[in-house]
């Protein structure tokens, strides 16, 4: 199985490459020496991260050819729009964004009100529309190893925080290892995510360990691992780690302080520039409906990750948790979290968008609708299944119960059905 097809470098320039699929061209990041014009590569997250035999690589892409264009097929036909169903305020916006314009926070705000379902449906398709022009039919699939649920935080939304009662585990370096091995050579990734809560049993030394050997698999290795030092973080990119994930979570400082006990918005939005001045390819974003916010709230979060310039955008509703602080929080509304997608589609639309397993705890079919309303990236959960039951950031992840293959069959069969192809989406 195979989560990005390989593609043919085609130029170099500095620290910046040129690939090509099927004719479709991406720019890359040139991560790894040694390399020519005319070598085929994988490459994830818009980073270059493993050179492949040529032989090896025409047998796939002999495979892959007619398979390609009808997915793009697929894709186009899924990314029409009916826009007679549209009323003449929603219709003047939408026609904004088709011609590129920058909305204004009140274009955003009335695009959030909508609540018509055919209005909401065409909204969802022009989002969709303008994914597919921006991206093609590319996608980006990641595996994420949650690897340990011991946290220092204590996030009042957070099923892990440190005052939860919570059977608590941690993997071994060579547990991690091995999992990302497999998940690897068994099952084809080419990113990894690591996970965890803020756990410091894992020094520099293991984080770095862990971080080097999975590098040398071939694979972008993405760390999600919150509040660590800049320190930390320096020696984890020199170790080969490409990627961070840290979110901002909320862009209401009083909302943040309030649920975020110990730390500060300001605190947290430096650490994030931070990291993406030292290299990494970022991903960030907030979590949506969390108890306070209003819509002018989710906008300006829009607005603040919008700012950061991230890589991808990571956002996912609220799941009130038992025996947490906001364990009584009213559940988010499905098209709540949609419009927040399509409407970062509107004012980033060279983005990439994740969708959150949280989207799918929410509704068993929000994975497919948030691909149709502008998300083009997804992350399978590997964790091996008996870590994965304690990794409870919130209550009834959907994906427990699922052995690891089924998971990644119905994803990859969603993807095609869809018309998405697993092509690097380049940066
Ligand atoms: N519901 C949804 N998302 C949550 N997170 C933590 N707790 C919850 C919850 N109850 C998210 C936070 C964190 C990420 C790892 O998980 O945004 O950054
Ligand atoms: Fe820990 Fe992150 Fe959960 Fe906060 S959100 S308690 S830092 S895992």
């Amino acid at each position: 199985m195979c989560y990005a097809i390989p593609a043919k470098l085609i130029a170099i320039d500095g620290q910046t490459g040129t690939v090509d699929y099927f004719g479709e061209k991406r720019k890359i990041l040139v991560d790894l020496d040694d390399l020519e014009i005319g070598d085929y590569v994988y490459a994830q997250g818009g980073v270059l991260v493993r050179k492949i035999p040529a032989a090896e690589a025409e047998e796939i892409l002999k495979h892959w050819h007619d398979i390609f264009f009808e997915l793009k097929k697929t894709d186009a036909a899924l990314a029409t729009i009916d826009q007679t169903k549209l009323s003449s305020n929603a219709l003047h916006v939408l026609q904004k964004v088709n011609l590129r314009k920058s909305l204004t926070q009140d274009e955003m705000l009335a695009l959030y009100e909508l609540s018509d379902v055919q209005e909401l449906k065409v909204l969802y398709e022009i989002a969709n529309n303008v994914r597919q022009r921006e991206h093609g039919n590319a996608s980006c699939v990641h595996g994420i190893i949650e690897f340990s649920n011991y946290c220092s935080g204590n996030c009042h939304y957070c099923g892990i925080r440190k005052d939860r009662k919570l059977l608590r585990y941690r993997m071994s370096v060579d547990e991690i290892i091995a999992t990302a091995k497999q998940a690897v050579d068994e099952y084809g990734f080419k990113a990894l995510v690591l996970q965890s809560g803020e756990d410091f049993w894992y020094d520099d030394e293991k984080l770095i360990t862990i971080v080097k050997a999975i590098r040398q698999m071939g694979v972008l290795v993405f760390v999600s691992i919150g509040l660590r030092s800049r320190e930390t973080y320096r020696k984890l990119y020199e170790a080969g780690a490409r990627a961070a994930l840290l979110r901002f979570e909320t862009s209401n400082k009083d909302i943040f302080a309030k649920l975020r006990p110990g730390t500060s918005l300001a605190n947290r939005i430096q650490l994030i520039k931070d990291l993406q001045a030292m290299g990494y390819v970022l991903a960030t974003g907030f979590i949506i409906g969390l108890p306070g916010e209003t819509i002018s709230d989710l906008v300006q979060n829009i607005l603040l990750t919008k700012y950061l310039s991230p890589d991808m955008y990571s956002f996912g509703p609220l799941i009130p948790t038992d025996a947490t602080p906001l364990g009584d929080a009213p559940k988010v509304n499905k098209d709540l979290v949609l419009k927040t997608i399509a409407i970062s589609r509107f004012v980033d639309s060279n983005s990439n968008i994740l969708v959150t397993t949280a989207l799918e705890t929410l509704d068993f079919s929000a994975k497919r609708a948030a691909l149709l309303a502008g998300a083009n990236s997804l992350m399978i959960d590997i964790t091996p299944q008996y870590y994965r039951e304690l990794y409870k950031i919130y209550d009834n992840k959907v994906d427990i119960p699922k052995e690891i293959g089924q998971n990644i069959a119905e994803t990859v069969k969603l993807l095609y059905d869809l018309g998405r192809a697993p092509t690097d989406i380049g940066i």
